[in-house]
């Protein structure tokens, strides 16, 4: 018989794992604590914008292989158990707060039936799956525990579930190996590789990822930084340096750097978690990693200020793009919205625009102005930032849009759009490491 599956935690990660996971034929019950989540969900409607997810959803609600529920109770029957709740930054520090993980285990501990395995899959800090092991057991000796953590990317969430390019899975038996292997069974019929580790290698390939992602984001806008010292140009050197396939062209956008709700949180969770460990120096680099991230932020500021005045009071500011990415509707830790609040703190008049960030943005930020067009937004602007790379921005027909603004000057935050256009328009264009 088909196992069955629930899925603690619906936010972006569950949500998502819990659809497909019915796609592939398992009947799935998705458990949640905020009930008005559950109710929306259960509706076949996904709180966030996913591309695909939400067909996706309403397919597999209305086959009736998946449901939702608030009530962990209603759990109680399922084999597997994937743990898939947030582990966001604490309040006062670098490091994870681990409390719904926590809360998890104990609840699903209290109603597992013998034999269930429960599969961590939200990002934590190593060492935390063999705490929760041992506490499982605690709570019921025939229950057992595994880590397969989750590389998925917002904006590509169900094609990285359901194609991941390899499983990772921290296993303590072949028992809970072989569980997972039949739930992972039609991408072990595709060859994706299958990583099997002990609990905290599984744990550090997840942080160990994002931080070599992290690193060669960094990396990219220090050679910015350089570029701009020196009069060179990044996007080339980027080019240049990608046709190694050392090196690789992905992740070498330059420009105003990392966001969202795992890159930046995971390297400092790592940097709390390797001093804990006392091996605080191996990754002391991930310090001027983040560092560097944020400069690249303040470098746009610098750049709107060399343009403008170094007073921005009043200075009519428009910003296109509030995601932290294109393809999402996730503002957590976004530098477009970072920039577009410290220019509005220094006097400037903000108005920013996205395709759908925008409901997210405004609850966040009530203090910028938001317009529902592009045009609304650049209108009167006497310079326009471009800084989440949506392809509707590139698609923007720079001779009609220099009508509306009041200066044509725009600074590229993301280097996606085409200069020699821009220029060709009479804009000023200006770029992180373009000289
Ligand atoms: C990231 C990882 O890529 C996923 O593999 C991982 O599963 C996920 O975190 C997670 O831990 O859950 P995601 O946060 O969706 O995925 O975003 P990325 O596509 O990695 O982009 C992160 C940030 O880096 C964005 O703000 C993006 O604009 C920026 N970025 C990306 C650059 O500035 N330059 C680049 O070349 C690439």
């Amino acid at each position: 018989m088909a196992l069955k599956i629930s899925v603690i935690g619906t936010g972006y990660l569950g949500a998502t794992h819990a659809a497909c996971m019915s796609s592939l034929g398992f009947d799935v019950i998705g458990i949640d604590v905020d009930p008005a989540k559950v109710a929306t969900l259960a509706r076949g409607e996904i709180p966030f914008y996913e591309p695909g997810l939400d067909t996706l959803l309403k397919e597999q609600v209305s086959s009736g292989r998946l449901t939702f529920s608030s009530q962990i109770q209603d759990a109680s029957d399922c084999d597997v158990h994937f743990i898939c709740v947030g582990t966001p930054q604490v309040k006062d520090g670098l490091a994870a707060d681990l409390t719904y993980v926590n809360s998890s285990v104990e609840a699903v501990g209290a109603i597992a039936k013998n034999g269930s395995l429960v599969v961590g899959k939200s990002t934590v800090p190593v060492g935390t799956a063999a705490r929760l092991q041992s506490r499982l057991q605690e709570i019921n000796p025939q229950l057992d525990l595994a880590w397969n953590p989750e590389f998925l990317r917002e904006g590509f969430a169900v094609e990285d579930t359901l194609h991941p390019n390899r499983l990772v899975v921290g296993v303590t038996n072949d028992r809970a190996e072989s569980i997972l292997k039949e739930i992972y069974a039609s991408n072990l019929a595709e060859n994706t590789p299958w990583v099997r580790a002990d609990l905290p290698t599984a744990e550090l390939v997840k942080v160990a990822a994002n931080s070599f992602l992290a690193t060669k984001i960094s990396f990219i806008n220090a050679m910015a930084e350089i570029c701009e010292a020196a009069g060179g140009d990044v996007t080339v050197l980027a080019k240049a340096i990608g046709y190694d396939p050392r090196i690789g062209s992905r992740f070498l956008q330059a420009g105003i750097g990392f966001g969202g709700g795992c890159l930046p949180k995971d390297i400092r969770a790592f940097m709390a978690r390797a001093e804990e460990l006392g091996a605080k120096q191996a990754v002391e680099f991930l310090r001027e990693i983040d560092a560097i991230n944020l400069r690249a932020r303040q470098r746009v500021i610098e750049l709107v200020r060399r343009d403008l005045s170094e007073d921005l009071r009043g200075k009519k500011v428009a910003v296109l793009g509030a995601a932290f990415k294109p393809d999402s509707d996730d503002v957590r830790d976004s530098p477009a919205l970072d920039i577009a609040v410290q220019i509005q703190a220094a006097g400037a008049l903000v108005t920013v625009h996205d395709p759908k960030a925008m409901t997210n943005a405004e609850k966040r930020f009530p203090v910028l102005n938001f317009a529902s067009s592009i045009e609304d937004c650049v209108r009167d602007a006497e310079i326009v930032l471009h800084l989440t790379e949506w392809k509707i921005y590139r698609e923007i027909d720079p001779v009609a849009i220099k009508e509306l603004v009041s200066q044509a000057i725009i600074i590229d935050g993301r280097n996606a759009l085409d200069r020699e256009k821009w220029l060709a328009a009479g804009w000023k264009f200006r770029a992180l490491g373009r000289s």
